[in-house]
């Protein structure tokens, strides 16, 4: 337990195989250790733990109280070495100053006191150590674990202790296949805790409900969301064409900005109606349940017949109040005819985060402000046949180009053959995440080409 008298805590070592598995008992982990301790009145006690010349001498273990009450109403400071000679030279003077006496004092641990790495690292094989489970993923009260074949004879262990050590979780599951079915959902097996997957998860001051086994969502993307939610300006429309449960469209919603997002999964868009409920955003998120295809195809189209509410600047309760007031102190414009903001029927931004197959969507765009798409009107008194008047498409995808300009011509070339027409002006990628060793995420945004969008279909 100790080094030349300074305190080290070790968690006691069983080792379990795939046979002992079974066997693994929490009583393994009690364990003593002996420390020195001030023995101080009650009314010094404070005072002691404040002192500067203690501040790297008191003892410091998570959970453990450091000042002990004794029978005979003295107080035990306790201390991190176990040893007089490993006392640093200033706090051997104030214990000399002030006549204090030192003891030892002994500190049951237990189960409950080691981390869950510390179990980890005390009963899997020598060989599983470094590649042992850390740092997990949770959404709501599950915690997410994607375990290789090596560990899987010590799961249900592995979900235990995450179950035991992490207060917040009730579930622990294990991924059982790769995320490449249609709606993106993982298979998962119950190791530990409750058979419930509908979670409450918050990201960017909303909060999302859904049923993690049948819905996609991934918490590592809470910055990319927030990214790209704050790019868009509060009076824009943005077109969600894979939104998932809403993590682009609801937090875009609370800005102001007006979204028509669509799911193909019925559980996403079951849920992610709920959430646009929840989070009180229904005047502005509307909700479709169709192939990302056909919604790129009809979304202009669907805006110009039914126009989303205007854009109403949020303003303050200071501000509501000051113009109340003012309105009262002048009787004569008790109904004043503020100029108000027309309904919004023009898309301005395109998010289509379906990674493995987004950039196969884009030829949908062809056509979109053709007459025949948009049912014989004229378009352009809403969309001008200019660049600048397009809406910019914010597209996912996968490469495994790991250079950042290999990874750029990559993507540029599949999104200009998938849509049959060079990018123009705008363009810029943005590097989200690497998913695995050798393949990298990317977000592409550029202005829709202008004959992209008019070509007659
Ligand atoms: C990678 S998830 C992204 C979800 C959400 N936008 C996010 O950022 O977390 C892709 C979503 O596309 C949906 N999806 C898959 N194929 C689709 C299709 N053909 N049309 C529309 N949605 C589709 C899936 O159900 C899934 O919710």
């Amino acid at each position: 337990m100790s080094s030349s008298g300074t305190l080290q805590v070790k968690c006691p070592i069983h080792r379990l195989t795939a046979e002992t598995v079974g066997t693994f008992d929490k009583e393994w982990f009690r364990t003593q250790v002996t420390v020195l301790a001030a023995k101080v009145p009650a009314h010094k006690a404070g005072l002691l733990m404040q002192a500067p010349a203690l501040r790297k001498t008191l003892l410091d273990l998570p959970q453990i109280k450091r000042v002990i009450p004794c029978e005979d109403g003295s107080r035990l400071v306790l201390l991190r070495v176990t040893e007089k000679a490993a006392l640093l030279p200033e706090a051997v003077t104030l214990f000399e100053q002030e006549n204090i006496e030192l003891s030892e004092h002994t500190l049951d641990l237990d189960y409950n006191f080691w981390t869950v790495e510390d179990i980890f690292q005390a009963v899997l094989p020598e060989d599983l150590l470094e590649g042992a489970p850390a740092g997990f993923a949770t959404v709501g009260h599950i915690s997410h674990l994607n375990l290789n074949d090596e560990y899987l004879p010590y799961k249900y262990i592995i979900g235990q202790v995450i179950l035991d050590k992490l207060p917040t979780i009730r579930t622990v599951v294990n991924k059982l296949d790769n995320i490449d079915n249609k709606f993106r959902v993982f298979e998962m097996e119950v190791l530990a805790g409750e058979n419930n997957f509908v979670v409450e998860q918050s990201e960017s001051s909303c909060t999302f409900r859904f049923d993690f086994s049948q819905v996609y969502w991934n918490s590592r993307l809470h910055t990319e969301h927030a990214r790209l939610v704050d790019t868009f300006k509060p009076e824009d429309v943005v077109a969600d064409v894979f939104a998932g449960v809403g993590p682009f469209a609801v937090p875009a919603g609370k800005r102001g900005v007006a979204v028509l997002a669509n799911d193909l999964n019925p559980k996403s868009y079951e849920y992610m109606v709920g959430n646009i409920k929840h989070n009180k955003v229904t005047e502005l998120v509307r909700a479709y349940n169709e192939d990302g295809r056909e919604f790129i195809r009809v979304a202009a189209r669907r805006l110009l017949d039914e126009p989303l509410p205007p854009y109403k600047p949020h303003k303050s309760i200071r501000e509501l109040k000051a113009e109340r007031r003012s309105r009262n102190q002048q009787p004569s414009q008790l109904n004043p005819q503020v100029p108000s903001l027309p309904p919004r029927n023009k898309i301005d931004h395109f998010v289509m985060n379906l990674p493995d197959t987004a950039i196969e969507f884009l030829d949908a765009f062809r056509g979109i402000l053709s007459s025949e798409r948009i049912g014989g009107r004229d378009p352009t008194g809403v969309y001008r046949k200019e660049p600048s008047s397009m809406p910019m498409v914010h597209c996912y995808c996968f490469t495994r180009e790991l250079e950042f300009d290999k990874a750029e011509e990559d993507i540029r070339q599949r999104v200009e053959k998938a849509m049959g027409a060079p990018l123009e002006g705008e363009v810029s990628l943005h590097a989200v995440r690497r998913v695995a060793p050798k393949k990298d995420m990317y977000c592409i945004s550029f202005r829709l080409p202008v004959g992209v969008a008019f070509a007659t279909t």
